[in-house]
């Protein structure tokens, strides 16, 4: 086979896959199946950097991320440190570790769960389906990610940073191991009131969920006022209840105009 066939053939296969519905490789790298054949020839690939910390040091997990959160001195620090956290399972499905979005002087600081496909492709959380429905509730009430005003910004993150396989929820357990690190990040944001997007923010931040009887209610996390609402997600499929969440964002906003 000559190699202008063979690139034709390469094309029309990954062609094929595109029609069958692929829309991501699975390797950070690409292989290229064709240099495969000389393997013997040439020297093993380079191993992939190691983590930062060994997952098999027998340190408690939970603890370990308490020592590496209270010892970053701000949000830099913080991002290096978390990306760096080799203890959760998460990270190794995940392409990138999602930390924030928006402007960390924000007033308001949102939690949401954890990235999905898109969050993890580009890094950032919530820009997908459910993150474009976001920006355009808070821009009801004159708050943008993109706002370099501290009185008109949001800070976005989630409860953890890898996305989790097939998108199912983070266990209680990966929350626990992970909240040393969203404990601090708040701190450090230091925002006057905080949004806790849908029942997993609830339960890592509340201890308790049952986000359609506790949205719209007030608590305190952290020392700071927090909102529960209902996720964009659930509202993309519950259109409907967007009548309740217009309710929370007033509320948000009242809140905001009687704290100095
Ligand atoms: N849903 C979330 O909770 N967070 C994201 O970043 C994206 C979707």
């Amino acid at each position: 086979m000559s190699a202008a066939l063979d690139w034709h053939l390469a094309k029309a296969l990954l062609e094929w896959q595109v029609e069958l519905g692929v829309t991501e490789a699975i390797c950070d790298a690409p292989i290229d199946r064709f240099a495969e054949a000389d393997e013997t020839a040439r020297p093993a690939p380079a191993a992939p950097p190691a983590p930062a910390v060994p997952a098999s040091s027998g340190l408690d997990p939970a603890a370990e991320a308490a020592r590496l959160a209270g010892a970053a001195p701000d949000l830099q620090a913080l991002s290096e440190g978390l990306a760096g956290f080799a203890h959760c399972e998460l990270r190794k499905g995940a392409r990138n570790c999602v930390f924030a979005d928006g402007n960390p002087a924000a007033r308001v600081m949102i939690i949401g769960e954890g990235p999905g496909r898109e969050e993890d492709q580009r890094g950032l959380p919530f820009v997908g389906q459910a993150g474009r429905l976001l920006d355009k509730m808070f821009a009801a009430i004159g708050l943008a990610r993109t706002s370099p005003a501290a009185e008109s910004a949001l800070y976005i993150t989630n409860t953890v940073p890898w996305r989790p396989p097939a998108n199912r929820e983070p266990t209680p357990d990966e929350l626990a191991m992970l909240l040393p690190f969203l404990e601090r990040h708040v701190d450090l944001a230091a925002p006057d009131l905080l949004v806790l997007m849908g029942n997993v923010a609830c339960q890592a931040l509340l201890g308790r969920r049952g986000i359609l009887k506790l949205r719209g209610k007030w608590q305190t996390v952290l020392g700071r006022p927090a909102l529960p609402m209902l996720h964009p997600a659930y509202l993309l499929r519950n259109a409907e209840a967007k009548r309740e969440t217009w309710a929370d964002l007033l509320s948000l906003q009242a809140r905001l105009r009687e704290l100095p």
